[in-house]
């Protein structure tokens, strides 16, 4: 079993949009583990997104996930990492395919609804940036 880390980003909480992105991982049988509310600021910013600094879209990147509420989770199911990025879809949703999250939820290149880790490395980082091991269900 894979454990990946997803952020609901603010402008999909802000549309109202998070209990049906939630529902499209359940229905594809992935297994919340963790779920928290929060607001991210600068320092938790620019830990996550570590390997995008000096990005042209950094800054944008990191004043946009700051903006408001978001909801972070881990789901955790068979080959989780690839599964999650693929119902997630293309980062410009210009490029995302019908049925995706990006799809039908984001608006441009920033505000694209949905974050998953891209790897097992990013995975196991980004779940400790997000979560303590005691907020993360191992029954
Ligand atoms: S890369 O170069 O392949 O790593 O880039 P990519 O995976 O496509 O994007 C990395 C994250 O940067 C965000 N992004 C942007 N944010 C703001 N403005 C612009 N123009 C922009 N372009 C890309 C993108 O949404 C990715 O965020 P996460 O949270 O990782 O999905």
């Amino acid at each position: 079993m894979e454990k990946t880390l997803v952020l609901i980003k603010p402008d999909a909480f802000a549309n109202h949009h998070t209990g049906d992105i939630i529902q499209r991982y359940e229905q594809e049988g992935l297994r919340i583990v963790a779920l928290k509310m929060l607001r991210m600021d600068d320092r938790l910013a620019s830990i996550h997104y570590a390997e995008h600094i000096g990005r042209p879209y950094y800054e944008g990147l990191c004043t946009f996930m700051t903006s408001g509420p978001l909801v972070a989770m881990v789901l955790e199911g068979e080959d989780a990492i690839r599964r999650v990025r693929a119902l997630n879809g293309k980062t410009n949703p210009a490029e995302a395919a019908e049925g995706t999250i990006r799809k039908a939820y984001a608006l441009d290149g920033r505000r694209n609804a949905v974050h998953a880790s891209d790897s097992p490395e990013s995975a196991a980082r980004e779940i400790s940036i997000f979560f303590n091991q005691t907020e993360i269900y191992d029954g």
